[in-house]
């Protein structure tokens, strides 16, 4: 056993930070053991240092942070500071100066990940991110080394908790959006400012990383279709009810079945009751792979949190000390195929649409003309007439997102259309 410590370096010390520097403390003799050689936390860079954290030494708490990772000691950097500045360039001083980086940093490395993994490359250090993505949640290794002999085809889950909590309150206590977000503020799953929660902004952070290792490809934020869930209506989960299903929102990146293309994007979807990812309650996360040796995976657990994501930060952390010991590194970039991602029109999967309608002869033939015209099928038809005028439910088939909008284009421009209520893809199926 080395006894000369390996040195770590924390940028942010919030909810995260501190956590990972009291279980750094707390499991230092198990660290140690699994390592091979003692972890010494060198220095932890804050932006407000005056603030109490409680187990966290104070004399290693500095605001200057590039001094830290400009030391040429550090071993390992752990950036938990979210966001892309200042910790873009604070990793890639990291590298340049010798130490391999954990980070817990989606939109990071959702958006600058292949340089990021070059700039780890060109230093021989390590880039680990398991964090980054559904917290607590094995996903990140399992995709970039169990599943590294195998092909995955599909990635489908629930990847943000706080959307997920606000769904699961709107669908078991009937609450509506805004009312099921304050109990998410209130209970602190919601941020202050929850837009990259509600608008699906995370979510999709996260559904190009998945996308991106999953089908060793360059998947970037800005290629992810993404709709939030602020428009999901009470109607909505009681149409889903009504259909046997729930809404979720949900980060699905599929491989094409010709295999030449990818998609990602992130939306609110029905699944039927019977998925498993209906039974994903409160804050959780679950996401389903599905390979084609393996077949069907599914990884489920908390997806946020202090506690969680710094179990995911600890367990990067004993990787790339260990394979510093042993002078190597651990997988880098894999984005060999280079696969195009195809715009949303090209994805197919079915749909609900609610329409508001005149209740007379020919209505109903009218509307399904317009879905014919378009090469869209209709799978169920469901109506409800009251004083003249009615709701109509339709489920379609399977067809591509294009057709679907063309459809509802034509269908807005009838005058028996009174107006489109909702549209809400169908899936899990
Ligand atoms: N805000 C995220 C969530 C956790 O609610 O799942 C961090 O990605």
């Amino acid at each position: 056993m080395r006894t000369r410590p390996l040195k770590v370096a924390l940028l942010g010390c919030g909810v995260v930070g501190s956590e990972v520097a009291r279980i750094m403390t707390t499991h230092a003799d198990d660290l140690t053991a699994r390592i091979g050689a003692p972890i010494e936390l060198a220095g932890i860079a804050v932006r407000r240092p005056d603030r109490v954290r409680e187990g966290v030494p104070a004399e290693l708490i500095t605001t200057d942070a590039t001094a830290l990772v400009k030391r040429g000691d550090i071993d390992v950097v752990v950036e938990v500071i979210g966001g892309i500045e200042p910790a873009r360039t604070l990793i890639t001083t990291a590298f340049e100066h010798g130490a391999s980086v954990v980070s817990a940093n989606k939109a990071l490395l959702a958006e600058d990940g292949a340089a990021l993994h070059a700039a780890a490359e060109k230093q021989n250090a390590d880039l680990y991110y398991e964090a980054a993505v559904a917290g607590a949640i094995p996903l990140v290794r399992p995709l970039r080394e169990s599943l590294a002999g195998d092909k995955v085809n599909r990635v489908l889950g629930i990847v943000n908790g706080t959307t997920n909590f606000i769904l699961d309150r709107m669908d078991s206590s009937g609450a509506g959006y805004s009312e099921a977000l304050d109990e998410a503020t209130a209970l602190g799953y919601a941020e202050a400012d929850p837009t990259a929660d509600v608008e699906g902004f995370d979510a999709a952070a996260k559904a190009a990383i998945l996308a991106g290792i999953a089908f060793h490809t360059r998947v970037r934020l800005d290629d992810v279709h993404r709709e939030g869930l602020t428009e999901v209506t009470s109607a909505d989960i009681a149409s889903a009810k009504r259909m046997g299903c729930t809404v979720k929102l949900l980060a699905i990146c599929e491989r094409a079945a010709d295999g030449k293309s990818v998609t990602a994007r992130v939306h609110p979807a029905m699944i039927p009751l019977s998925h498993p990812l209906a039974s994903v309650r409160e804050a959780y996360n679950a996401v389903f792979v599905e390979a084609e040796a393996a077949g069907q995976l599914m990884f489920y657990g908390p997806g946020a949190g202090g506690s969680p994501t710094a179990s995911a930060v600890l367990g990067d952390l004993v990787v790339a000390c260990r394979n510093r010991l042993a002078n190597t590194t651990g997988p880098g970039d894999s984005a060999y195929t280079r696969l195009p991602v195809s715009p949303m029109g090209d994805v197919v999967t079915r749909y609900h649409i609610s329409l508001d309608v005149a209740d007379k002869p020919g209505v109903l033939a009218q509307v399904a003309t317009v879905f014919a015209e378009h090469d869209v099928s209709i799978d169920t038809v469901r109506q409800q007439g009251k004083d003249g005028e009615a709701s109509l439910v339709v489920v379609t088939h399977r067809a591509a997102d294009a057709a679907l909008s063309a459809t509802v284009e034509a269908l807005r421009r009838l005058d028996t259309v009174r107006g489109v209520a909702s549209i809400m893809r169908v899936e899990g199926e």
